[in-house]
C-alpha cells in the first residue's frame, strides 16, 4: 500500500482546511505572500537562510510566535527568546541531553513498560500503540521534569500535556485569558515537582543537571515547563506513524535500518509542519520584499515533502540536513531524546514483526497530525 494515504488522511483528519491549501502553496513556489496568514517559504534552502537570521526573523516581542507561550511560560523559555540571552541559556543547556545520556535514560525509564508492550505483542495481543505511546512518552517526560511515579502518573501526566496543547489551532496567536489561567494551573504542580528535583540537585537528573549547569530555579522551571509542552506530543505522534508507515512500505521488520527510517519518517510527517518568526527589519526572502510587522511561515512540511514519498531507502538530502527539527539557534534541544525515545520504542516493536494492522483511526482536530488508534497484532507469536 502507498505509504502515503494514511499520512494525508491524517493530516486532513488534523486540519480539514488548511492542509490543502498548504499543500497548494506549495505548488505557488518557493515563497509566496498569502494575505492573512503571511509570507509562506516551500523550500528547504530558503528555510534555512530565515532560521539562521536570529536578527531579522524573530521568536522574541509583539506579534512574534513566542507570544503564545509568554503568558504561561514566563519570558525566558528559549522558544521566546532571541539574541545574547538566548545564546548564553543555550550554552548553558549545551550538554543537558547528549546522545549517551538520553539513550541511557530512555533505557532506564523505558525497560519495563517495553517489556510488557513486549510480552503483549508476543502472546498474540491486539495493542494500540497510540495508547502504549501515552505511557511511554509520559514515563519519559516524568524522568525529565522529576517527577517519580507509576503508569497511572504518567497517563495523568500525558493528559495534561495534551489539554494544554488542545487550546492551540493553526490559528491561533494568542491564548485567551482564561485559557492562560487554565495552562498555569496545569503546569503549576509539575513546576513544583522540577523544582524539588533541581532542589535535591542529583546530577544524574535533567533537573539536578540544569542546576549543575548554573541555571537558576526559575530558569530550571520554565525549561521543564518548555520541555514538557514540546516534547510530549511530538514524539508520541510520531511512533504510531513510523511504525504505519514501515507496515504500508512493506519494511516492517527488524533488519531495517532504523536509523535511517526513523529521519525517512520524520521528513515526511514534520511533526512541527510549520515553524513561525516575526520580521524586525527590512529584508527579502528568496526575491520576496519582507517589512517589519511581517509574519514569516516556513512551511516545514513542504520543504521536506518537495523531496518525494516515503521510501526508507532514500539517502537523505543533505540540504534539509535535519530541518523537521529546526535550523540555527533554535535547533530543536530535545532531538536527542526524541531519538532516542523514538528508537527504543521502535526496535521493541519491530523485534515482534511481522505485524498486522488490525485497526486505524486518524485523530479529528487536532494540532499534530496523529492516530487516534493504531491496533497491531504480531503475527510471530
Ligand atoms: C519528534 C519530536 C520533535 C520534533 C519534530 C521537534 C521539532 C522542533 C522544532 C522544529 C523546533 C524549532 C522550532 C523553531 O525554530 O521555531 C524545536 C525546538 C525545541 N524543541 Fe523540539 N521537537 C521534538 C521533540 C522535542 C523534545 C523531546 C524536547 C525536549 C524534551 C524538545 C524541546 C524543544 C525546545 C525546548 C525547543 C526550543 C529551542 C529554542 O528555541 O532554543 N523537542 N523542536
Amino acid at each position: 500500500m502507498n505509504p502515503m494515504v494514511w499520512e494525508r488522511r491524517l493530516y486532513m483528519a488534523a486540519h480539514p482546511f488548511a492542509y490543502p491549501l498548504l499543500r497548494a502553496l506549495a505548488r505557488r513556489g518557493p515563497v509566496v505572500r498569502v494575505p492573512g496568514v503571511g509570507v509562506v517559504v516551500n523550500d528547504a534552502r530558503l528555510a534555512r537562510d530565515v532560521l539562521m537570521d536570529g536578527e531579522t526573523f524573530r521568536k522574541d516581542g509583539p506579534g512574534s510566535p513566542g507570544d503564545l507561550w509568554t503568558p504561561v511560560l514566563g519570558p525566558s523559555v528559549l522558544l521566546n527568546m532571541e539574541g545574547e540571552a538566548h545564546r548564553l541559556l543555550r550554552r548553558r543547556l549545551t550538554g543537558l541531553f547528549t546522545p549517551g545520556y538520553t539513550a541511557a535514560l530512555c533505557d532506564r525509564v523505558l525497560a519495563a513498560p517495553l517489556d510488557r508492550l513486549s510480552e503483549r505483542l508476543a502472546r498474540g495481543a491486539a495493542v494500540d500503540l497510540v495508547d502504549a505511546m501515552r505511557t511511554l512518552a509520559g514515563a519519559v517526560i516524568a524522568e525529565v521534569i522529576g517527577l517519580d511515579g507509576g503508569e497511572a502518573d504518567y497517563r495523568r501526566l500525558f493528559a495534561r500535556g495534551e489539554e494544554i496543547v488542545a487550546m492551540v489551532s493553526l490559528r491561533t496567536r494568542r491564548l485567551s485569558p482564561r485559557q492562560v489561567a487554565r495552562a498555569r494551573a496545569v503546569l503549576a504542580p509539575l513546576g513544583d515537582i522540577a523544582a524539588a528535583a533541581y532542589a535535591a540537585g542529583d546530577e544524574r537528573s535533567v533537573m539536578g543537571r540544569m542546576r549543575a549547569a548554573g541555571l537558576s530555579e526559575r530558569e530550571a522551571r520554565g525549561a521543564a515547563a518548555a520541555f514538557f509542552l514540546t516534547g510530549t506530543e511530538t514524539v508520541a505522534t510520531l511512533v504510531p506513524r513510523l511504525i504505519a508507515l514501515l507496515h504500508d512500505a512493506g519494511r516492517l521488520d527488524p533488519g531495517v535500518a532504523l536509523d535511517a527510517a526513523i529521519d525517512e519518517a520524520m521528513r515526511v510527517t514534520t511533526p512541527t509542519p510549520v515553524m513561525l518568526r516575526g520580521v524586525r527589519r527590512p529584508a527579502a526572502v528568496g526575491g520576496v520584499a519582507v517589512r517589519p510587522g511581517d509574519r514569516v511561515v516556513i512551511a516545514t512540511h513542504n520543504c521536506c515533502r518537495a523531496y518525494g514519498p516515503f521510501d526508507p531507502d532514500r539517502p537523505q538530502p543533505p540540504e534539509l540536513r535535519r530541518l523537521w527539527f529546526g535550523a540555527g539557534p533554535h535547533f530543536c534541544i530535545g532531538y536527542p531524546l526524541a531519538t532516542a525515545e523514538t528508537r527504543a520504542v521502535a526496535r521493541a516493536v519491530l523485534a515482534r514483526a511481522p505485524l498486522t494492522i488490525v485497526h486505524r483511526e486518524a485523530a479529528r482536530g487536532v494540532l499534530i497530525p496523529a492516530y487516534r488508534r493504531l491496533i497491531v497484532r504480531s503475527r510471530a507469536a
